[in-house]
C-alpha cells in the first residue's frame, strides 16, 4: 500500500506493507536512522518519535498508520540548522555516554519543551521514566533536560 505523510516538515510517499513497523520504514526507507532499535516491545524508548507532536514507540507503530500524520524524528529536532535547546543542554551537560538512549531522550525532551510547562525535578524524572538508559545514570540527563524545559518556561513568563 502506499502512504502519504509529514516526515520533518517534508511530504513524504512510500509504499509499504500493511506489517512494516514504522520505525523499520523510518530507518529502512526513508533512511532516518537517527531513532534507534533496542527493545523492540515498547519499553526502552530508543525509538520514541513525535506523531502530531505526541510522542509514540515507532517499534509498536505500523507505518500505515501514520498516513496523513505528521512525524518528527531526531533529525528533525533542530529549528533552522541549530539545535534546539534540549539538544544544546545535552551537550553542555555531557548527558551521553553511548549515545544509544539519546535519540528517544531528545524527542521526548523535545516535547516537554513544546508543552511551555515550568517542571519541577520530580515531574522531569517521572516524565522521561519511559525512556531508559543503561550508562550515565540519568543525572546529566536529568539536569539536561530541567534546564532546558525551565529555562524556556522562565523567558516565556519574562515576556508576559
Ligand atoms: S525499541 Fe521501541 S521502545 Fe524499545
Ligand atoms: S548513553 Fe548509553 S544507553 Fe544511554
Amino acid at each position: 500500500m502506499e502512504i502519504t505523510c509529514e516526515v520533518n516538515g517534508q511530504p513524504v510517499t512510500v509504499e509499504v506493507e500493511p506489517h512494516w513497523l514504522l520505525a523499520d520504514v523510518l530507518r529502512n526507507q526513508l533512511g532516518l536512522t537517527g531513532l534507534h532499535l533496542g527493545c523492540e516491545y515498547g519499553v526502552c524508548g530508543a525509538c520514541t518519535v513525535l506523531m502530531d507532536g505526541e510522542p509514540v514507540r515507532s517499534c509498536l507503530s505500523f507505518a500505515s498508520q501514520v498516513a496523513g500524520h505528521q512525524i518528527t524524528t531526531v533529525e528533525g529536532l533542530a529549528v533552522d540548522g541549530k539545535l534546539n535547546r534540549v539538544q544544546t543542554a545535552f551537550i553542555n551537560h555531557h548527558a551521553l555516554q553511548c549515545g544509544f538512549c539519546t535519540p528517544g531522550f531528545l524527542v521526548t525532551g523535545t516535547y516537554l519543551l513544546q508543552q511551555g510547562k515550568l517542571l519541577n525535578r520530580e515531574e522531569i524524572r517521572e516524565a522521561l521514566s519511559g525512556n531508559l538508559c543503561r550508562c550515565t545514570g540519568y543525572q546529566q540527563i536529568v539536569d539536561a533536560v530541567e534546564e532546558a524545559v525551565n529555562q524556556q518556561s522562565a523567558n516565556a513568563v519574562e515576556c508576559e
